[in-house]
Parts: structure tokens; sequence; C-alpha cells
């Protein structure tokens, strides 16, 4: 059966006041630091690109891309970094932006990852995260929404590549399930 678009689960309007208050949140502790922003490629770009139009810290940018493992390395844990860096991360404030955490396993490869490379500090704001399918404790410091387990698209979360300009976060039936 194909897979077609569902229900609205978070409106533009829900987002925009919730990503107002993460704003709110990181300008607050990072005041006074510069910190580095990492978006997690691709579907943490709008949400970035949002979030760091509601703080006034002289934040500075950077991104990653991650594969998503296949069925078969699932098990394993085996992510892939397919796009690096541009910076060196030594004794900088580094916030990683993901869009959802969901088994929890690219973060915390991801997090594994970026320690190794001696940040002076390393925390994790997500857009959403999917709690009851978490495979690994994920410790998140800022979280924009809790969702059920549903496959969701929009706002830079996609189902092979589409929907990510959606506006709105909404439930895709028939899609995979997560
Ligand atoms: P995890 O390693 O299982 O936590 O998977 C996280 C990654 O899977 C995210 O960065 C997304 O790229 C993707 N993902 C997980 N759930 C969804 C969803 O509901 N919609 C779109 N992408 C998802
Ligand atoms: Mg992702």
């Amino acid at each position: 059966m194909g897979h077609r678009l569902g229900r609205v689960l978070i409106t533009q309007e829900e987002i925009a006041e919730r990503v107002r208050e993460l704003g709110k949140a990181v300008a607050r502790d990072y005041a006074g630091r510069d910190p580095l922003l990492v978006g997690v490629l691709k579907g943490a770009v709008v949400f970035l690109a949002d979030l760091i139009r509601t703080t006034d810290i002289p934040a500075t940018l950077d991104f990653i891309g991650v594969s998503s493992y296949g069925a078969s390395t699932r098990a394993s844990g085996v992510v892939k970094i397919t796009f690096d860096l541009s910076v060196t991360i030594e004794d900088r404030h580094v916030l990683i932006v993901e869009d959802i955490i969901d088994s929890g396993r690219t973060i915390n490869y991801l997090r594994r990852n970026l320690q190794t490379r001696h940040p002076r500090s390393l925390r994790l704001c997500a857009l959403l995260d999917k709690a009851e399918r978490r495979e690994e404790e994920v410790p998140i410091d800022y979280l924009g929404f809790s969702i059920p387990n549903h496959f969701v698209v929009g706002y830079g979360l996609d189902f092979a590549g589409l929907y990510r300009n959606l506006p709105y976060i909404a439930v895709l039936e028939n899609g995979p399930t997560g």
C-alpha cells in the first residue's frame, strides 16, 4: 500500500513558539560564549535555520552528515560519517542540533565521535523525541517535543527525500514504522 500524508501532529505556530523558547534557553545558557552549532544533515537544516534566528548570541554554524544504517547494520549500531565538519571543535562549546531522536543510535555514535575531538562542552538540542523507540539512553539538553511512535515528516524531516519543505509536522500514513 502506498504512503500518504496524514494528520498534522504539530502546527507551524506550535513549532514557531517552541523554537523561540528553545532559542531563549540556548541564548541564556551560552551567554558570553561563542558556541558552535552543528546541524546534522539534512533533517536538522530547517530547525537550525529557525533556531539561530531566535538567539542573539555570536553563534557560528557547521554541519555534519551521517548515514542511516540499513536493516542489516541496525543491530550493530554502525553509523558512518558521510560529510564532516569544516572546522576543528577542540576547546569549543559545541551544540549538536538534530531533527529527531528515535532509537538513539545515530546521535550516540555522533556524540562519541565528536567527543574524541575534545570540545570544551558538548550538548544536544533535538526538535523531536520518539522516546518509545529508544534502544540506547540519550541525554537531550534541549527538546522541542516528545511525540508518539509514528513516522513523521515535514519541517526538515523526510521520507525518501521528500516532504522536508512542509512548514508543519505530519504523520506519514503507511510509511515506515520508524
Ligand atoms: P536513530 O538512530 O534511530 O535515533 O535514528 C535517527 C534518525 O532516523 C533521524 O536522524 C532521522 O533521520 C531518522 N528518523 C527517525 N524517525 C523518523 C521519522 O519519524 N521521520 C523521519 N525521519 C526519522
Ligand atoms: Mg537525521
